[in-house]
């Protein structure tokens, strides 16, 4: 048996009830260890395993900093290897990882970032278009139409048109899928990821994840056949891209990472975007603000004015903080023994920087369960402090890239619209995949807003 006795204290609950609990109420499986046994805890498993859960941000600057041949992240991320296939940034370990970082970070950021700001503002104001005065509808479902088109179009670079709105369907219908707490359950046990036929859940998934691969390697084929030399998108940047070799990236890879990216870069955007709608309407002093600092920007503002006002940016950071999108940052799995704080953590041990305990320790944030922007205003928080998109070499790609997408999204939508859900009772949140995010059913309807004389529109 291995010595267990300089790991933090924790807990050996039987794995069944365990992972039924982490599935099924993912917020008080990591509250209820951490009010027994604090920032920093162990959960024993088969074999005497172990994983230890870290919120300290001491410990999580110790994690992140950590030498990459310390810690492996690729082996951990394994159970979204059905989907995003094995040459997927988040599979890829050591010198393949951070060659494939170098290539796909540039495009989600800086000027190649604010070249979307427009485009992200006209399919806001597309979709919402469609509303109907009065109609009640859930909110997530057009905030994922929105984050599903913007991040189409930034990774294959394509306008609308039937092939886009065929791979629209696929993913949504894919990542729908896989979206109910229930259907987590399959992610988590491996004996539920049986193929019985079309109409049994991993049967489903299995099929669309087929067709949305053929539709894939069709445009990459396309792609290569193709005479433009000036696309700016994702698909040709990686086509084009060459290793030290000379060789280019093979037809899975590319379509590894696609998958890697549509997955990532929208599901948990239209998340964020669902709870800030949430938050707006449970905190009408939030909306008036937020309508306040937004009215002070004159006619057709630039969208990076808008990205820069400061309410509007604390709005989102607290939405991130409160409920985190990622309950955890990527577990490690520690290569060679590591010490961090004063506990020796042993090879094989799996780490968890439990991203949302450390947004509710009450040293940093007081009264954390409460949303209050302000917070924000009033002082800054480190990387290790404030960290819904994880940290060190595996840190979103993403980060930058969202956080200006969950602005304008906002900001088109609450300077035309109030969004008030019918039911205003408080939630919780639930399990969809490995993210946090509002409970199904709950309906919005949407009122437009009187426009003042200065009321900004973002297009
Ligand atoms: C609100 C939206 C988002 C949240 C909360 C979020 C959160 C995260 C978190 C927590 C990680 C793990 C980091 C770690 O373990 O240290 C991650 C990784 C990643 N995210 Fe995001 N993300 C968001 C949006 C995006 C977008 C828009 C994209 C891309 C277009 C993206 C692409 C990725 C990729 C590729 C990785 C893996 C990085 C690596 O392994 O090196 N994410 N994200």
């Amino acid at each position: 048996m291995k010595p267990t006795n300089n790991l933090p204290d924790g807990s050996k609950m039987p794995i069944f009830l365990r992972r039924m609990k982490f599935i099924f109420q993912p917020l008080e499986y990591v509250e209820d260890f951490a009010k027994a046994y604090g920032d920093n805890f162990t959960l024993w498993g088969r074999n005497d395993s172990q994983m230890v859960y870290f919120s300290h941000p001491q410990a999580l600057q110790q994690i992140f900093s950590a030498d990459s041949g310390q810690l492996e992240v690729g082996r951990g991320n394994r159970i979204l290897k059905f989907m995003l296939g094995s040459n997927s940034l988040l599979l890829l370990e050591g010198d393949s990882h951070q060659r494939q970082r170098q290539l796909l970070t540039p495009p989600f950021h800086g000027d190649r970032m604010r070249a979307y700001g427009e485009t992200i503002s006209e399919i806001t104001q597309q979709v919402t278009d469609e509303w109907k005065v009065g109609k009640p509808f859930h909110i997530r479902t057009p905030m994922q139409e929105i984050t599903l088109r913007v991040i189409l179009r930034v990774v294959f670079g394509l306008d609308e048109g039937p092939r886009l709105e065929k791979i629209r369907q696929l993913l949504s219908s894919l990542l729908e899928s896989m979206g109910s707490p229930l259907a987590s359950v399959g992610l988590f046990f491996r004996f539920m990821q049986k193929d019985f036929g079309a109409w049994s859940p991993w049967g489903r998934m299995v099929r669309l994840l087929q067709q949305i691969d053929e539709m894939i390697y069709a445009l990459i084929r396309e792609r290569r056949a193709e005479s433009e030399q000036n696309r700016q998108d994702i698909l040709s940047l990686m086509m084009s891209a060459r290793y030290d070799d000379g060789q280019a990236m093979t037809d899975e890879e590319l379509r590894d990472e696609l998958m890697t990216l549509l997955t990532a870069g929208h599901e948990t955007t239209a998340s964020a975007l669902t709870w800030a709608f949430y938050w707006v309407d449970h905190y009408p002093e939030v909306r008036d603000k937020l309508v306040r600092e937004l009215n002070t920007l004159g006619d057709n503002p630039d969208p990076s004015t808008v990205a820069r006002l400061p309410y509007l940016t604390a709005v989102c950071q607290e939405t991130l903080r409160i409920y985190p999108i990622a309950i955890n940052a990527f577990p490690r799995i520690v290569r060679s023994p590591i010490e961090i704080m004063d506990y020796k953590l042993p090879e094989g041990t799996i780490i968890f920087p439990s991203i949302y305990l450390a947004h509710h320790r009450e040293e940093t944030y007081p009264q954390s369960k409460q949303f209050r922007p302000e917070r924000f205003l009033e002082r800054q928080f480190s990387p290790y402090e404030y960290l819904p998109f994880g940290g060190g070499n595996r840190r979103c790609i993403g980060l930058a890239f969202a956080q200006y997408e969950m602005k304008l999204v906002l900001a088109t939508i609450v300077s035309r619209f109030q969004v008030s859900f019918v039911n205003k009772r408080p939630v919780r949140p639930v399990r969809r995949g490995l993210t946090l995010a509002l409970p199904g059913g709950m309906q919005t309807v949407a009122t437009p807003v009187q426009k003042r004389a200065n009321t900004p529109v973002l297009v």
